[in-house]
């Protein structure tokens, strides 16, 4: 059977032919390209891109070119032989009939093809992949410190879209803006934080994280190394005082009662990066009872407060870091040295790595040469006899803290701890202490409590070999691993432990 007998004449015009050469051409490509993904690195999110987006695209185009070319040859046909402007259906004309059929049999095959692949371009462009490696340098920060939360295999949609289509036509909204701020360099460095188009974190979070049935304590061990020559290891235990004795009473206390439903938490800010809090407004929602707490340190005049925009607190205003951890220097040093990436028995090593992490660093490969370069001078300038003798181990430990940097500081984007601060916690920025500061009080003079033993329970402390325990219900008092003066008491933790970089 010879196809090509069977098509209507009126196909022979150069618009349509070329249609049916590039639309046949982006065909092969695509299924070429289609075998290969299979054979290759699932991965590769640029393959998706030309599978599912580009070449389609011009596949289109060469479908539409072949109806295109036929209507105006017999638009110009009939300026020639004066007929009419339509064209004639004719079906005892068996020419017409095989023409008319063969075309309509390979519209339907290419409809089902075309539907298919929109299907997966609504997947492709829903995938991790897509969102994550597209703009390679803009999205690298959040991509490599997803890999690294906790929630690691939670697709990025599940979070920034969630279901429906209306949020699905509101993301690709952004995200068209999007792609014209990464090819005109629009973007800022770092990327503006708070979202403001982020869906709201209960209607996202509680999909998975169903707050009926939330947690009751959670123990968090916790190690750290002084700067010292023995790199002094401090122990801290803490029972996390998440919700109330046992799961069962719900929400009635602890840490999550903030979003119990019968409660509602307003606060005003003073800046977009919602770091200080003059105002918190507390209502019973059962029984209508309302306190008013104000920051009696630093006031805001009221006309100010007025012009402020209010926020009711949810998961954001605790967990506003639950993918995209970018982790302090002294975190995950620590923790390099827990697991033993950095030997911990090492002399002088923490003070080391410290040394070469509170500089900022503008590219990746300067923050490389000069974490090396820093620490080794280190050692060269204050103590020659260790680096002589640890030669081998100080260059093992500088590859550990380089590979740490690399997850956790991006100097492309400027992104990292400083930048993105963690409001789970008080140590390195006041995080709960923005409001549990016992400086905010209501006119009665109630105050938002900032009593260690509120939200958890020091159960260990202590230089390994010398911690002192205690049972799990009666809290330690607190004692600082160096002395102090019993500054943490009036001071806030963050006053002396700032995020390094400078
Ligand atoms: C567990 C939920 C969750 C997942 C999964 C998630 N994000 Fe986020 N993302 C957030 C939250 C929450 C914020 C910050 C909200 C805030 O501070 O306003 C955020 C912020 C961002 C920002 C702004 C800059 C920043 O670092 O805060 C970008 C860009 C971003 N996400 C991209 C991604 C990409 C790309 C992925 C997948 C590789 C992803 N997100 C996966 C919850 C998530
Ligand atoms: C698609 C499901 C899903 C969504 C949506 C989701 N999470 Fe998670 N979350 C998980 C899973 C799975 C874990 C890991 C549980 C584990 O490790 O035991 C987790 C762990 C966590 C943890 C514990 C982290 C830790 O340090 O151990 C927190 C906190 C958390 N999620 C908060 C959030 C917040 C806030 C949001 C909304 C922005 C959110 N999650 C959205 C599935 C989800
Ligand atoms: C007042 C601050 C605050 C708010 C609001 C808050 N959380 Fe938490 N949440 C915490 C703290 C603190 C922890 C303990 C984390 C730790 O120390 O590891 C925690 C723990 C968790 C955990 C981990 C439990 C485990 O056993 O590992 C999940 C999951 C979680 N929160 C989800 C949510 C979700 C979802 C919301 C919103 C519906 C929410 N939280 C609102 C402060 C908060
Ligand atoms: C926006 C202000 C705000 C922030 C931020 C905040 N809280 Fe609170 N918190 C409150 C208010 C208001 C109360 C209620 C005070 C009262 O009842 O007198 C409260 C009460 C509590 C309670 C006692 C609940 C009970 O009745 O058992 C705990 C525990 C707690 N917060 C933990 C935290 C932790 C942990 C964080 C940081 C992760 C945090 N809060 C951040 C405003 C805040
Ligand atoms: C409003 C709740 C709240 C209050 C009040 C509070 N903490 Fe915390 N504390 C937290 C949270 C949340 C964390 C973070 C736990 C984690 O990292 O998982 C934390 C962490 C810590 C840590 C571990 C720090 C680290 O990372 O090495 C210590 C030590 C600590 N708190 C001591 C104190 C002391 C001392 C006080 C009293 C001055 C106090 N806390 C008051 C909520 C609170
Ligand atoms: C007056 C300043 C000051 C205040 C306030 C302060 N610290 Fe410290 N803290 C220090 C110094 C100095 C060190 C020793 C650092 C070193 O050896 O590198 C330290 C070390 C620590 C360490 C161990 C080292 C590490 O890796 O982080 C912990 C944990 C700690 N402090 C917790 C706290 C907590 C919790 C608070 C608030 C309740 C607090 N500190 C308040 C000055 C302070």
């Amino acid at each position: 059977m010879n196809i090509s007998m069977k098509l209507p004449k009126k196909i022979y015009n150069w618009m349509s032919l070329a249609g049916i050469v590039l639309a046949a051409n982006s065909l092969l490509v695509i299924i070429v390209l289609f075998l290969f993904s299979l054979f290759t690195d699932h991965n590769n999110s640029y393959l998706g891109l030309y599978i599912y987006i580009i070449v389609p695209m011009f596949l289109v185009i060469g479908l539409l070119m072949i109806p295109l070319g036929v209507v105006l040859k017999i638009k110009k046909q009939d300026v020639e032989t004066n007929e009419g402007n339509w064209p004639v259906f004719n079906f005892n004309n068996p020419k017409f009939r095989s023409g008319f059929f063969t075309i309509s049999a390979i519209t339907v095959i290419l409809l089902i093809i075309s539907a298919m692949g929109s299907y997966q371009a609504f997947r492709y462009s829903e995938s991790v992949e897509f969102c994550g490696k597209l703009c390679h340098k803009v999205m690298e920060p959040e991509y490599v410190s997803y890999q690294h939360s906790p929630h690691a295999r939670v697709a990025c949609v599940e979070c920034h879209v969630g279901e429906g289509a209306g949020w699905y036509i509101k993301s690709k909204m952004s995200g068209l803006y999007q792609v014209y701020s990464v090819t005109f360099k629009k973007y800022a460095r770092p990327i503006e934080t708070p979202l403001h188009n982020l869906r709201p974190a209960r209607e996202t979070c509680e999909r998975c994280h169903w707050p009926e049935k939330f947690y009751s304590r959670k123990l968090v061990n916790i190690r750290s190394y002084l700067t010292d020559s023995a790199n002094t290891e401090w122990n801290n235990s803490l029972l996390m005082k998440i919700g109330p004795e046992f799961s069962s009473q719900g929400q009635t206390e602890g840490i999550h009662w903030h979003i119990n439903k019968n409660f509602k938490i307003e606060y005003v800010a003073t800046a977009n990066d919602r770091e200080t809090i003059p105002w918190v407004k507390m209502t019973n929602l059962k029984t209508g009872e309302v306190k008013t707490f104000m920051d009696t340190e630093n006031p805001v005049e009221k006309a100010k407060l007025d012009s402020l925009p209010v926020r009711t607190m949810d998961c954001m205003d605790c967990h506003n870091r639950p993918s995209h951890l970018y982790n302090s220097p002294t975190f995950y040093i620590n923790n390099a040295m827990v697991s033993g990436k950095i030997p911990k028995d090492l002399p002088y090593i923490k003070k080391a790595a410290m040394e070469a992490l509170k500089i900022t660093y503008t590219t990746s490969d300067s923050a490389m040469t000069q974490i090396d370069a820093t620490v080794m001078n280190f050692y060269k300038d204050n103590y020659p006899d260790i680096l002589a003798k640890e030669k081998g181990r100080i260059t093992a430990a500088i590859t550990a803290i380089q590979d740490e940097y690399k997850v956790n500081a991006f100097p492309y984007m400027r992104a990292d701890a400083t930048k993105y601060l963690n409001h789970r916690g008080h140590l390195e920025s006041d995080g709960c202490f923005r409001c549990h500061s016992d400086r905010h009080k209501t006119e009665k003079g109630e105050t938002i409590s900032r009593d260690c033993n509120l939200c958890h329970v020091i159960i260990n402390q202590g230089p390994t070999g010398k911690v002192q325990t205690s049972s799990t219900d009666k809290s330690l008092e607190f004692e600082h691993p160096v002395p102090i003066k019993g500054a943490w008491k009036t001071s806030f933790c963050s006053e002396c432990h700032k995020v390094l970089y400078e």
